[in-house]
């Protein structure tokens, strides 16, 4: 399963849910305040930007706000929304692509880097961030902390969600740190048909994440704090937690390597809005 074949036209054209779920703005009013703090005035990029869910708001906020993304079908979507010229977007993996600038946040959101199905190129995400940022620049990563006390012993998945007209089952794969996530979903009504998909993910705790950084050249003091309840946006019912980690570049570390440049990440691990 291809990562260019999940984000495919129907996928785009379902993504926004304007509104609600992901779209709701007591989710993403706190998310662009924040990321519009921690840009600090400078420019951010938005790896796997999507359909401009965040990077919209957040331009409209004042921040300039360049994107990378991997599905053309994501990018048009986004494109009935802002031009090039409001923000543009440079097509491409968010572990490789290259962007021209510099920017004082670069921000990969919605638990996106377990897209990337291999710590190999998680670390070369994490690599790739820092190359785009500013000396004392933040990267900033919401991802969801695997839950693995779920998985009895001698089992391979679990029921994630179960309630009418949604089924969410999760297979894992532990020794891999993969999770493939399955969507069953039923229309209106008493209707026997329902809608399948699934999508695979790489599972990091985030030491995992605190590793892949000090990869990347950073060095870190951390602190924690727990956000706010998030609604899910497949069980607009159930609220989730989010906790979040900040961890600060150290200015005084050794700044001699090209690559060695000052990261600054906020990691915002938890309970964050399911994962699609
Ligand atoms: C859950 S959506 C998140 C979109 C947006 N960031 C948001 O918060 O709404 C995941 C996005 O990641 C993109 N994506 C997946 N793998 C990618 C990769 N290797 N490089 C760039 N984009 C990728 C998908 O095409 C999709 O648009």
């Amino acid at each position: 399963m291809r990562q260019e074949h999940i984000w495919d036209a129907d996928a785009a054209r379902r993504y926004d849910t304007p509104g609600t779920g992901v779209f709701a703005p007591e989710v993403l009013g706190p998310t662009v305040d924040r990321l519009a703090e921690l840009a600090g005035g400078g420019q951010a990029l938005e790896l796997a930007i999507g359909t401009g869910r965040v990077a919209i708001p957040l331009a409209e906020r004042g921040v300039p706000v360049t994107g990378v993304e991997l599905s053309t079908a994501m990018v048009d979507v986004l494109r009935t929304k802002v031009d090039e010229a409001a923000i543009p977007v440079v097509v491409g993996d968010m572990a490789t692509a290259h962007v021209p600038g510099r920017f004082t946040l670069v921000y990969l959101v919605y638990n996106t880097i377990s897209n990337l199905l291999t710590q190999a190129e998680q670390v070369a995400c994490f690599r790739n961030a820092a190359r785009h940022l500013m000396p004392g620049g933040r990267f900033v990563i919401e991802l969801w902390v695997p839950e693995l006390r779920t998985l009895p012993p001698g089992q391979q998945a679990t029921v994630f969600t179960a309630e009418p007209g949604y089924l969410g089952v999760d297979t894992d794969d532990v020794l891999e740190q993969r999770v493939v996530s399955h969507h069953v979903t039923f229309g209106e009504g008493e209707g026997r048909e329902a809608r399948i998909s699934r999508s695979p993910h790489r599972y990091a705790w985030p030491s995992e994440l605190d590793l892949m950084a000090q990869l990347a050249g950073a060095s870190w003091r951390t602190g924690r704090r727990t956000g706010p309840a998030l609604p899910s946006p497949r069980s607009p019912g159930r609220t989730s937690r989010s906790t979040a980690s900040l961890r600060h570049a150290d200015s005084g570390r050794d700044r001699r390597r090209a690559d060695r440049r000052l990261l600054r990440l906020t990691s915002v691990a938890g309970r964050t809005p399911r994962r699609r």
